[in-house]
């Protein structure tokens, strides 16, 4: 009997990233907002956070936190960042490609960005991680979003244009694209909740950008075809693990209705549009009157429950679109690393349970190679295998990364590290 549970041949291992997030230097809307918003979030983190999160990480009362500015210096030190994928073993790895950089005026293409991309795609075929590109991770070009950005359907043909140039380019290396990630997070952040840029909060804007999202998903996924009909194209999804709390009817019938919205509606309206589904899975959602009723007995630093469960779950629910799956994000907070290896052991053997019960996973790739820049939430959250010393720029790889790096070079799970 074997001594692992093994994954399947050819499975892909590898990390996550995101442009802005990582590269610094980027001119968008979001570095634009951050410069705007710097001060009044670094005042609001002592309504937004507990005691010890406030005493824990005092960097989020700094105005500096919040802005993205070098961020890890990806941009110039890929080459080294790929050095430490491989060194966990890796043989893939998810990045997206900055439309503000491509495009950073209306119709004027910059040629030496794309040729930075080219170089970055060869820096991972030589070290043989098989790229991952997501076209669109939240940022946009500061013209595009001052046309309407994805709030004006007529501006839809701006991304297909770009994403059509972009795949144009690398359309013999690479095999994998993610054309939006998250949608759902994005639309429901910038235009019900208000709390990212453009900050609105209305129900008609939040339908229509998830519309608009829709139909550039669709459309992209066609011109991509027509670019070359082999490329495999994807999404990539945030689902969450619903649960009925106490399995009261009330509680069944909430649970239906978020579960449809959250989980399947983009994933319904986009089924024949779509080669593999990508997941980008963090949550657990016990719902009780439409409130959350979490055991919260494990959480990260954001205080977002660890409940690895859950992946086997959303994975689950996943079969009914029959199309390989690949788990394009998973990961979380952990400045100290002490939940970090055991977080992905335990999500990797529900993964595993997922594959033993037939649900055709076909990757797995942990958010986030480095720590980086969270968003509205600045440079605190540390989801890293590698830690950054943002000061020097250090790179430093935690414990967690060693352990991941074994189970990559395995394609399995050491029994021992089962007990
Ligand atoms: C996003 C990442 C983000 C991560 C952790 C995902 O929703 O795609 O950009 O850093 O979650 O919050």
């Amino acid at each position: 009997m074997s001594n692992l549970l093994k994954f399947p041949d050819r499975f892909l291992w590898g990390t996550s990233t995101s442009a802005h997030q990582v590269e610094g230097n980027n001119h968008n809307q979001w570095s634009k907002w951050e410069k705007e918003n710097a001060e009044r979030l670094s005042k609001e983190a002592k309504n937004h956070w507990q005691l010890w999160q406030r005493e824990k990480f005092p960097g989020m009362f700094n105005p500096q936190n919040y802005i993205s500015g070098r961020a890890c210096d990806h941009y110039n030190r890929y080459e080294e960042d790929f050095d430490l994928a491989k060194a966990m073993n890796n043989n893939a790895h998810r990045f997206s490609i900055e439309w503000s950089r491509i495009e950073p005026e209306e119709g004027k293409f910059n040629q030496s960005e794309i040729e930075h991309y080219k170089n970055v795609v060869k820096a991972l075929k030589m070290r043989n991680l098989e790229p991952f590109i997501s076209l669109w991770h939240w940022t946009m070009p500061v013209w595009f979003t001052e046309k309407g950005g994805f709030a004006k359907k007529d501006n839809i043909k701006y991304f297909v244009k770009f994403c059509e140039i972009v795949v144009e380019h690398f359309k013999n290396e690479v095999n994998f694209w993610v054309v939006l990630n998250e949608p759902e997070i994005y639309a429901g952040h910038s235009y019900l909740k208000g709390m990212w840029p453009p900050q609105k909060k209305n129900f008609c804007s939040y339908f229509l950008v998830m519309r608009n999202l829709i139909l550039a998903h669709q459309k992209v996924y066609k011109s991509i075809k027509k670019i070359n009909p082999c490329i495999q194209v994807g999404i990539a999804k945030n689902n969450i693990y619903f649960e009925a709390h106490q399995n009261k009817f009330v509680n069944i019938f909430l649970k239906k209705i978020i579960e449809w919205w959250w989980n399947f509606y983009f994933l319904n309206q986009i089924k024949n549009h779509q080669d593999f589904i990508g997941l980008n899975h963090y949550f657990h959602n016990r719902i009780n009157y439409g409130f959350n009723k979490n055991e919260n007995k494990i959480v990260s630093d954001l205080g977002w429950e660890l409940y690895p469960e859950a992946i086997y779950f959303t994975l689950k629910d996943l079969k009914k679109y029959n199309k390989p799956i690949y788990i394009t994000e998973n990961g979380l907070a952990d400045a100290t690393d002490k939940n970090r290896e055991w977080f992905v052991k335990e999500s990797l053997k529900n993964i595993h349970r997922a594959i033993q019960e037939n649900i055709d996973v076909r990757g797995y790739f942990y958010w986030s190679l480095l720590d980086n820049f969270e968003w509205d939430k600045g440079f605190w959250p540390r989801f890293g295998l590698i830690e950054v010393d943002y000061g020097m720029l250090e790179r430093k790889p935690r414990p967690s990364s060693k352990f991941y790096g074994k189970i990559v070079k395995e394609n399995g799970i050491p029994k021992g590290d089962l007990l």
